[in-house]
């Protein structure tokens, strides 16, 4: 980010705070479409700010629960560009769902009694409704290959059943080429035993391959390369089908600035620590190894000599957990200083524990293509949440 703009949101909003650059998304998801070329899906909770914005780029949108699904209402994003999706699908919302006629555009299904809901949801208010079966990566989440057989012979004839495809998620942050290769190799051989045993053709894999993102300053990858060689794996898969790649972190986590001022410093048995008005409940770069990999940042005003000394950069909460960054070089640390930490814009304001210790959840500031800026979210108190909110019986 631009040194004047950083002096200017400062001078205008109070730390600690985030911002989305709204052109930086932009520009980032017209990159990976260029490399990619297949559809997106944004997995909305990565960032739920941003919605609105990237709308027109964004050809789906998964929701996992009833909070995101409202805030996609209440943003007015097309219905027809949901995937509903979840481990947990409150019963009384699905036949809520079902029962308006909401053009929905696809419901997930992660276990036999979804199916049994949604299907009797869709018989009981004849309504046509499109499927996605969610493969298990051997966890809690979705089918095994059996149900998954079961589901689209018993979906055969149906009226009220659109069976779509398949969904899969493993993981985050998958670095490893070698892993994703895997990964589509065993989408592949499953796709074609699907169509083998029960004669179904798949018309569309919604696969999430957890792209990653580079977040620390020790890791410098070539990601075009990493794209081409993962696109190419997509293209030269046997089972030819429509690909949808469901992504959070790699569409979201450039375009996010978090802004933490210095509010002490101090040396403690010979070890210097830097206080912040921020922390850890804001700020979640995964991978960080105990805080020890320093990522991506800016220091505001910019140190005018290199005479660098090692600091902890520590958060204000009671834990000794709260440490952002461990040994960073920096020149003549002191307070009022500013940290601008990057990549910050996939799970850093929706994953954080933020009711710890009753702190305040940051401001929200959205910088437009033209470099105007405003607030799109005020701080908001915590300590009401943690409170009981009557007087009790
Ligand atoms: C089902 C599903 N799809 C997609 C994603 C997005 O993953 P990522 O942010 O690594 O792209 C997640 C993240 O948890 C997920 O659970």
């Amino acid at each position: 980010m631009k040194k004047r703009m950083i002096g200017e949101l400062l001078q205008n909003y109070g730390t600690p705070f985030y911002v989305f650059d709204i052109g930086i998304l932009k520009e980032r998801i017209a990159y990976l479409r260029k490399h990619l070329k297949v559809d997106l899906c944004y997995a909305i909770k990565a960032n739920t700010f941003i919605l609105k914005e990237i709308n027109d780029h964004i050809d789906r949108f998964e929701v996992c629960s009833e909070g995101e699904l409202s805030i996609c209402e209440h943003m007015q994003l097309p219905m027809s560009k949901l995937v509903i999706s979840g481990v947990h699908k409150n019963p009384k919302i699905m036949r809520q769902l079902i029962e308006r006629k909401e053009n929905i555009g696809i419901y997930t299904i992660e276990s036999m009694n979804q199916y049994v809901l949604l299907k009797e949801a869709a018989k009981q208010n004849h309504c046509l409704i499109r499927l996605l079966l969610r493969l298990t990566s051997g966890n809690q989440f979705g089918l095994n290959e059996e149900e998954i057989y079961g589901i689209i012979q018993d979906a055969v004839g149906n009226p009220y059943i659109e069976i779509k495809g398949i969904q899969y998620f493993s993981g985050t942050q998958k670095h490893s080429l070698k892993k994703l290769k895997r990964e589509v190799s065993y989408l592949d051989e499953f796709l074609i035993s699907v169509s083998d045993k029960t004669g179904f053709s798949i018309q569309e894999l919604e696969f999430g391959p957890g792209l990653p993102v580079s977040y620390f300053e020790s890791e410098e990858e070539d990601e075009e390369s990493f794209l081409h060689e993962f696109s190419k794996m997509l293209e030269s898969m046997t089972y030819k089908t429509h690909v949808v790649l469901e992504l959070g972190r790699s569409i979201a986590a450039c375009c996010g600035y978090y802004l933490t001022k210095v509010v002490d410093v101090k040396v403690n048995k010979h070890q210097r620590y830097a206080i912040v008005d921020g922390g850890i409940h804001h700020l979640v770069y995964y991978g960080a190894s105990m805080a020890m990999k320093h990522p991506k940042y800016e220091i505001y005003p910019a140190r005018k000599h290199a005479d660098a000394q090692s600091w902890n950069i520590c958060g204000s909460l009671c834990t000794v957990n709260d440490i952002l960054v461990k040994q960073l070089m920096v020149a003549d640390l002191s307070c009022d200083d500013v940290l601008v930490f990057k990549n910050t814009g996939a799970y850093c304001m929706t994953e954080g524990i933020s009711l710890f210790l009753s702190h305040n959840l940051p401001t929200v500031i959205k910088v437009e293509e033209d470099g105007s800026f405003c607030r799109i979210r005020e701080a908001v108190r915590t300590d009401l949440i943690n409170m009981p909110s009557g007087k009790g019986e």
